[in-house]
């Protein structure tokens, strides 16, 4: 029996992906063997691998003065990268903190640069996004890096922010979830492991003007520059994830694109937040403005319950809601593999819960 995913990451794939990748796990288009074992240099896995990515271009809209990349490493590697090819501990780069990830970022980035943090909402626990009246931006800044979407504190910053420098944003939690102006962006990285497939798979969308700033010091592993050459095989990259997320971008066209995904987030995030709000026994802290449409944080009047509240839930096949464990409370991550029936399912496990405990 399948259950109702709600895990942050790895995350829920849609089912309908995964029966077509068990149809063909052993023969892969009368080829006689599984794509895995394929060379990552034949003719056949480079036709899927090109595929894939001229669907993920034509999901997100990317305009023809970008590439997009292919890479292992995580988002960790990409926060780790981008300082090392794009600052130097003789420049500087902006950083907005707004919760865990961005702050991870900034402390990698320490090893390779100088940081301005422009602003930050950890005195408020990050219950909100610094207000962009309020960040202090440096004129000189190599770039501005951060999370629009803060995946352990359900905290999200909408609308791209107006600045001069170069935008760099991390959207490992909100990446097709929705439509964004990618020419707004000069580089986007994210992990695929919440919204496109298989973890292994790290997707980066980067301006081609930002191969000039690279540091050329770096090793080729490290140089975007590199791997944008080699179309994404300097060296063999994470193939089977890479099939499956041309499966998912396949459905995600089926399904009807990125408008369609947005206007299915926002009522299954709109229907979650509502009667959370409404409740007198589950809260969620987080800023009207700010709140995710991915990752939606909840707590429990009576912390006392949560342990309960837990194993009820998966007693219902409502699997994975327990919070960061930075955190504690709740998280329901509801990304695009999780249609509206699965926030339903949940919700009317909540409205029981409330009525037995409350
Ligand atoms: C916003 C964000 N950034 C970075 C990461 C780290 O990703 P990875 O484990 O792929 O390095 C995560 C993982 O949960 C994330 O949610």
């Amino acid at each position: 029996m399948r259950v109702r995913n709600f895990c942050a990451g790895p995350a829920a794939i849609p089912e309908t992906v995964l029966e077509e990748v068990k149809s063909e796990l052993l023969d892969w288009g009368d080829s006689g063997m599984s794509i895995m074992e394929m060379s990552h240099r034949s003719s056949i896995f480079n036709e899927v691998a090109m595929t894939a990515k001229k669907d993920f271009i034509d999901l997100m809209s990317i305009p023809d003065d970008y590439d997009v990349l292919f890479l292992q490493g995580g988002a960790t590697q990409q926060f780790s990268m981008i300082p090392m090819n794009f600052s130097s501990k003789n420049e500087s780069a902006d950083y907005l903190l707004s919760g865990t990830w961005s702050k991870l970022a900034i402390s990698e980035g320490l090893k390779f640069s100088n940081i301005n943090v422009v602003a930050s909402s950890e005195d408020g626990n990050f219950t909100s996004a610094p207000e962009i009246e309020s960040w202090n931006l440096d004129s000189k800044a190599k770039y501005f890096h951060y999370a629009p979407n803060e995946t352990i504190q359900g905290v999200a910053i909408h609308n791209p922010p107006k600045i001069d420098s170069p935008i760099i944003a991390d959207m490992s939690s909100v990446i097709l979830s929705e439509p964004i102006d990618v020419s707004k962006f000069s580089l986007i990285y994210a992990g695929a492991q919440k919204n496109i497939g298989p973890a292994g798979l790290t997707m980066v969308v980067i301006h081609k003007e930002m191969f000039e700033q690279e540091n050329s010091d770096n090793s080729n592993f490290f140089k975007y520059s590199k791997h944008s050459e080699s179309n994404s095989m300097l060296n063999t990259p994470p193939t089977f994830a890479w099939y499956l997320a041309g499966k998912v971008f396949k459905w995600l066209k089926k399904e009807g694109g990125l408008e369609a995904m947005r206007k299915k987030n926002y009522l299954k995030a709109e229907t979650l937040y509502s009667y959370i709000d409404n409740s007198s026994f589950f809260s969620n802290p987080v800023k009207i403005d700010n709140r995710s449409i991915m990752n939606v944080p909840f707590v429990l009047e009576d912390k006392d319950l949560d342990s309960v509240f837990l194993q009820q839930a998966e007693e219902r096949g409502l699997m994975n809601l327990k919070g960061h464990r930075s955190l504690g409370g709740m998280r329901a991550s509801i990304y695009n593999a999780m249609p509206i029936e699965g926030v339903h399912d949940l919700i009317d496990f909540m409205k029981e819960f409330e009525t037995k405990n409350g």
